[in-house]
């Protein structure tokens, strides 16, 4: 697969987010499959591997560790901690907070450094330059490589990269959210650091292949993020006919489209798209070779400028599936 850079670090086009092998996507992938799906997408060419101490409490970084033994140093390692709010850490206090997740990381990787360490989410009452002045030790330390953002605001991503350079910054971004394109992705170009979308395929509805929340199950984000609400699946189909109509066109699917749209817009976006199927994987992967040209693109972009986007997926959304996980058991 081409590569492409994100700050220093050289990764596949596309990388594969493990994070649906544990946790979100309403069931858990048997282990000896999780395994080899891990294998099959170092196989196709990705070289990128995304994951978190949160996923299926640890249960992710467990399996992506496993099924990463054997080509480890030919990847670049991904993973996030979550550090709990509280208005009393001193740097040195949340140095040793922020280490001790890293340890158990590192332990559950079975590996002894992480090569790009987000922080999960930016924490209101904990300054980010506090953060990133820990991420500076550890990089010190040669226990990670560089480090991240996720879901960060232009400021907070500005503020920290004065202390210790981020590589790169890790939001929600598709076809279905471009709320980062006005300031973030401007700031991440300026200030050299890559820039990461999650749910590039707004979890699988731009494959075309979706179905409305309801006839979901489980942990699965799909029950309460408002873009499968039936009534925005039917208004939302405007933007799947015009992803059907190009795909034809260029003989690839959706799901490549929607890739390939993003990888044209700027070099130094890396999606990480899910998917447990060997099938799914060849697709997403694939669309590192699907070339748009400007005259496409432009034509392309001006047909998206007439479409509204219904729904989306936000934290709070994706918290009430815990209370609707304990009231099915
Ligand atoms: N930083 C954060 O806060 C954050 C939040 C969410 C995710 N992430 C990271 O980003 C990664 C990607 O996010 P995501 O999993 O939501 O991405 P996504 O690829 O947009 O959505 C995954 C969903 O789409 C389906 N899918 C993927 N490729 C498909 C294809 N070609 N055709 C049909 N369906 C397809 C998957 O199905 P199956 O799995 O059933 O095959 C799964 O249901 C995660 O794995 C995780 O590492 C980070």
């Amino acid at each position: 697969m081409k590569t492409r850079k994100i700050g220093k670090l050289e990764v596949s086009a596309v990388g594969y987010g493990c994070m649906g092998l544990s946790h979100g996507y309403g069931n858990t992938t048997e282990k000896s499959d999780a395994l080899r799906i891990i294998h099959q997408a170092y196989d196709l060419g990705c070289t990128f591997f995304d994951t978190a101490e949160v996923y299926g409490k640890g249960h992710n970084e467990e399996v992506v560790g496993e099924g990463l033994q054997g080509f480890r140093d030919n990847i670049v390692l991904a993973s996030k901690f979550n550090i709990p709010k509280n208005d009393s850490y001193t740097p040195n206090s949340l140095l040793k907070e922020i280490r001790s997740h890293l340890e158990a990381s590192l332990k559950r990787l079975r590996t002894d450094r992480i090569e790009l360490y987000y922080q999960h989410r930016v924490i209101k009452g904990i300054p980010v330059e506090d953060v990133a002045w820990c991420m500076g030790e550890l990089i010190k330390e040669g226990k990670i490589l560089g480090w991240g953002q996720s879901q960060s605001t232009e400021q907070e991503i500005r503020r920290a990269h004065a202390v210790t350079p981020l590589s790169a910054v890790q939001s929600e971004y598709s076809l279905m959210e471009r709320m980062f394109e006005t300031d973030v992705i401007p700031a991440c170009q300026e200030l050299g650091i890559g820039f990461v979308p999650f749910s590039p395929l707004a979890s699988g509805f731009l494959s075309g292949k979706g179905q409305t929340g309801n006839s979901y199950s489980g942990d699965d984000v799909r029950r309460v993020i408002t873009r499968f609400d039936e009534e925005n699946v039917a208004a939302n189909q405007p933007l799947l006919d015009l992803l059907n109509n190009i795909a034809q066109q260029k003989q690839v699917t959706p799901a490549q489209i929607s890739l390939a749209w993003m990888l044209k817009k700027k070099d130094f976006i890396v999606p990480i798209p899910g998917g447990r199927t060997l099938e799914r994987m060849q697709e997403n992967f694939g669309a590192a070779d699907i070339d748009f040209s400007d005259e496409e693109f432009i034509a392309f972009e001006f047909a998206l400028s007439g479409i509204q986007i219904h729904g989306n997926r936000t934290d709070e959304d994706v918290a009430k599936l815990k209370s609707l996980e304990v009231a099915n058991t």
